[in-house]
């Protein structure tokens, strides 16, 4: 089967469209909520740092309330600021109550793919799929912890974390969290060490006093075609938008 009919055989199998939040730090930002709901997607996967070590998280609860109240599915795992917090179990509690999919190093079956989440204080080395010719889609906050996977684990994995760099210049971020310096995985899509195909999100939100700079906020918007038959993990497979959400202060 050539490339095009391949693509033709999962359009007939159908299409999920997946919205990717990451890094929102409970800001407000104006639009963002409609934005995601205007896209209709089947579902929105949130991968990490929803809330901020400081921040008060009733404004990433009021974005989430929205989701759910659209009666979309979501899906979460933590990031690094959830964890700063003392009240993170109580969060997460909150997200259950709320009708959101913690993902704590578990997997779920959910129309017609698999959907498998790590939170930031674990590696993910440990996470194990079915076995299945289904996509195999993975949520982790950082994406350097992809490279730390065994080879195919993964159809498609999303990350956030790097803020895109905070300053961008030549499609190049300069700096990440951990005192990174010209990090490698910082927006769009790439192929991590073991070949999988990862999309990074430059984030929604920031915790930083330092501007970001050529670095608008990222909405990657991912659709997903489903095979017919067969593992479905080539890039050709899979058309990545990115709708930046216009700043407003
Ligand atoms: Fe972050």
């Amino acid at each position: 089967m050539d490339q095009a009919q391949r693509r033709a055989s999962c359009r007939a199998a159908g299409e999920l469209t997946i919205v990717h939040v990451s890094d929102l730090h409970s800001r407000h930002r104006r639009h963002l909520l409609e934005t995601v709901i205007g896209l209709r997607p089947d579902g929105v996967m949130i991968t990490g740092d929803l809330f901020d070590g400081v921040q008060s998280p009733k404004p990433a609860f009021e974005f989430v309330a929205g989701l759910r109240n659209a009666d979309l599915d979501v899906f979460y795992v933590t990031g690094n600021h959830e964890l700063y917090r003392q009240d993170v179990a109580q969060l997460l509690d909150q997200l259950r109550a709320l009708g959101v999919t913690v993902l704590e190093n578990e997997e779920v079956a959910w129309k017609g793919i698999h959907v498998a989440g790590v939170g930031f204080d674990v590696w993910p080395e440990d996470i194990r799929f079915p076995e299945t010719e289904q996509i195999r889609l993975l949520l982790v906050h950082d994406p350097y912890k992809a490279d730390r996977l065994s080879e195919a684990t993964a159809s498609l994995i999303l990350a956030g974390h790097i803020h895109g760099g905070q300053w961008r210049l030549f499609h190049q971020g300069l700096a990440g969290p951990g005192q990174r310096l010209l990090p490698k995985y910082t927006s769009g899509l790439y192929r991590t060490v073991q070949g999988m195909s990862m999309i990074v999100s430059r984030g929604l939100g920031d915790w930083m006093k330092i501007p970001r700079i050529c670095n608008p906020w990222h909405l990657p918007v991912i659709h997903l075609l489903l095979p017919e038959a067969g593992p479905m993990a080539e890039p050709d497979a899979l058309k990545s938008g990115h709708e930046p959400v216009k700043e407003t202060h």
